[in-house]
Parts: structure tokens; sequence; C-alpha cells
């Protein structure tokens, strides 16, 4: 699953539960992770393999744990997720968790949740405007509920009214505001290069680093989540490329140059967290080469992706790393000139509790036209978001915000 943001997607019984499922493939899409839980109804519309296979994670389902499961998913769902969506919400679950019932998984998570729920309904007109349910739905929206829809139209059993499931994408903008999702990504397309390049030496052997992909793999993510069409071209990474991005692997600088060459056509934004190695191995040879006493091997140099891209720059805004290890501002500083970036990131790669292979960060942040922020050691998220704020900042020409 996803490392960002957790969202229960509850799903009801009722011909609109297949629209559950295009609401959980466009939330992932967001670079949100989604945890489905259906009830025994909705099982009857659509099966649990659905949600499986788009979000990536075995669905909960009614009934109690087996053994080897969690034992109290209703708990520690809740707590390891930001909101519960139910949708489709039926007349059923609502009047559940307006009135405490908590019967089957889903409706004793939705007791047991403290955090928002969203509840898009569907039902037939006459049961929607029906006054049982109208009060339930009144005594939840006291308690903070937030409904989208029904829309008004012609339901499944050919009659007409309100009660029609609210258009997915109503419900995603619902989704976004209650986590506060920025769009101010949205629109653009965005370039981010993570891990790190392997340089050949023989069949078996080669050169490379400690980048995880980490860094790279936590920006991709936050301009996912800020409305941002995402490519990622990386290296060796320890960790899984997030959904929703067009993922290429480009595993020697030469390769990676084509890739983000190609990609950078048509980029609004590239942001190089990649290590990129700086040489590659003179006459490599096919085979494995057998031990020998000594071993004398050639380098030479690599081309520099970011320079290149620098020089092919256009409208785009281009975003550099500095990993360094001595006198780190004034090497980021000829990097952002000599690379014509527009944005530097520099970080200092000798330390251990930040930079490579590590979940945390503390960088410095220097634009073309020489604002300096310093961020300290925080989560790599937390650098990622930064970054973006003030890449655009730079990109929209105006001040990067402290
Ligand atoms: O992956 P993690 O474990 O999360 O670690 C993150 C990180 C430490 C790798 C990352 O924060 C970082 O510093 N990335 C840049 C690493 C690097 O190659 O730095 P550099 O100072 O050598 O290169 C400067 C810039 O030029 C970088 O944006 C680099 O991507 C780019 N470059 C470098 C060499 C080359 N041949 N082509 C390039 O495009």
């Amino acid at each position: 699953m996803n490392p960002g943001i957790k969202v229960v997607l509850g799903v009801t019984g009722g011909i609109a539960a297949y629209k559950g499922a295009e609401l959980a493939r466009k939330l992932m899409e967001l670079g949100l992770g989604v945890q489905a839980v259906m009830t025994r109804n909705a099982e009857k519309f659509v099966t649990p393999l659905t949600f499986e296979a788009l979000t990536g994670s075995p669905v909960i389902r009614a009934g109690l744990p087996e053994p080897g499961d969690d034992p109290m998913p209703h708990i520690s769902v809740p707590r390891s997720a930001s909101l519960m969506v139910i949708a489709p919400a039926t007349a059923g679950i609502i009047g559940k968790m307006a009135n405490g019932i908590a019967d089957d998984t889903l409706s004793t998570m939705l007791l047991a949740a403290d955090i928002p729920v969203i509840m898009a309904p569907a039902m037939n007109p006459a049961m929607y405007a029906n006054q049982a349910v109208q009060e339930n739905i009144a005594r939840l929206k006291t308690r903070g509920v937030r409904f989208v829809g029904p829309s008004a139209g012609e339901v499944a059993c050919g009659e007409t009214g309100e009660g029609k499931l609210a258009p997915v994408e109503d419900i995603v903008s619902a989704v976004k505001e209650a986590l506060n999702l920025k769009t101010d990504m949205d629109g653009l397309n965005v370039v981010v290069t993570a891990g790190g390049t392997r340089e050949p030496i023989d069949a078996v052997r080669y050169i490379g680093n400690r980048s995880s992909g980490k860094m790279g793999v936590a920006i991709a993510s936050a301009a996912l989540r800020r409305g941002a069409t995402v490519t990622l071209i990386s290296g060796a990474m320890d960790v899984e490329p997030p959904t929703g991005v067009a993922f290429t692997q480009a595993m020697t600088a030469d390769e990676m140059l084509n890739a983000v060459g190609e990609a950078f056509k048509t980029a609004d934004m590239l942001i190089m967290s990649a290590a990129v190695g700086d040489y590659h191995v003179n006459g490599r040879s096919g085979g494995k080469v057998k031990k020998k006493e000594d071993w004398t091997i050639s380098l030479a140099p690599n081309p520099d992706i970011l320079m290149e891209m620098g020089k092919r720059k256009e409208s785009q805004t281009l975003v550099g790393f500095a990993a360094e290890t001595e006198r780190a501002e004034e090497h980021g500083l000829e990097k952002l000139r000599n690379k014509n970036l527009d944005v530097v990131v520099i970080n200092d790669v000798s330390r251990k509790d930040i930079g490579f292979n590590s979940d945390f960060n503390e960088v410095t942040i220097i634009t073309k036209s020489g604002a300096v922020e310093k961020i300290p050691k925080s989560p790599k998220t937390t650098i990622a978001g930064k970054i973006l704020d003030t890449a655009l900042a730079v990109r929209d020409g105006s001040k990067p915000r402290t």
C-alpha cells in the first residue's frame, strides 16, 4: 500500500456498487492508499477480487476475522486511516450509523472510527424521500458526517427522482476537500527521477550507490496528491513506485538520459533526485571476469543529465539536488548556476541520520533569484512538500513561502 494517506472505502449493497470500483481507482490515482471494506450484500453486486485488484490490498469482508487475520480490524483499520468514504451508502448503513447499530464489520468500524466520514447515498427515490431516512441523514449531518449527493435522475429500478449515486468526480472532490489535498499542480506534467544508477563492470558486478529512492518517491507521491500527472524514472530503488505514476526504470546513466530526455519534451517540471553515477566502465566485459590478483578498471565520465536538460530547457522548471559533504551551500550554488537550474536542493550526504537511505532529510533550498530556505530535519514527505511549494512559487514568479 502507498506510504501516503489511507482512506477506508466502505461499499454497501446496491446496483451502484460497481461505481465504488471506479472510485477506488480514482482515489488510488491520487496516490492515496485505499482499504476496501465490503458488506455481505455488496459482494452480491461486485466481487471482492475487483477491489483487491484495484487497490492492491485484500478486502475486509463481513463476518468475524479468520484465525491469523487482524482480530480487531474495526479498531485498527480506521485508526490507521484519515478518512472513511461509504459509496454507495444504502439506507441500511445510514440507518445503522445514525442509530448506533453495529452488526457487521463496516457498521462496527463506523462506530469505532474517530475520523471524518463521507457518505454517498444511492437508493430508490421513494426510499430516499422516506422520513426515517431523511431524519437519519439529518442526525448524521449534525454529527459532522458529510453527504455527497444523491443526484436526481433515472435510477436502476426505472423510477425517476433523487437517489442516484453522485458522480464519482464529486465524491473525489469531497475526499480532496476533506483531506485538504491541494490541487495546485492540476494540469502539470511533472517528471521525477529517483534511486541510484548502476554501471555494469561485467555480467554480474556493477558500480552503484546507496540511494533507496525514498526521496524521489516522496516527491512523486506529493506531486500526485497535488493533482500533477507524474512520470517517475528510476534506477535501483528499495521502495515501490507510488500507484498512479507512469513508471520507467532506467538503470544506467545513459538509459536515464534517454528516458528523461524523452519525458522532458512534454514536461512542465523536472525534479532530479536520482543519484546518477558520474562514471561508467570503459570496455565493460560481456561475461563474468575471472578472479585475479589485481584488476584495474578504467572509468569514463557519464553524461550529466541535469546539465543537458538545463541546455534544452524552454519553459520547464528545473529542480536539481546537490549531494554534498563539505562547503555544501557553495557547491550547491555552483550546481544551480552551471546546470541552469531554477531551484537547487542541497543535502549533506555525510550524515547517517538523513539523506541516503533514511526516512528523513535536512535540506537548504535555494532558488535562482537567491531566496534561501533551510528546512530542519524532517520526514522526506515533509521535505517533498516544501520542494514542490518552492518550485511552484518560482514557476508562478512569486516569492517562495518561508
Ligand atoms: O534515494 P534516497 O535514499 O532517498 O536518498 C536521497 C538522495 C540523497 C539520493 C537525494 O536527496 C540526493 O541528494 N540526490 C542527488 C544525488 C546526486 O547525484 O547528487 P550530485 O550532487 O552528484 O548531482 C547533482 C544533480 O545532478 C542531481 O540532481 C543529480 O540527479 C544530477 N546528476 C548528477 C550526475 C549526472 N551524471 N547526471 C545528473 O543529472
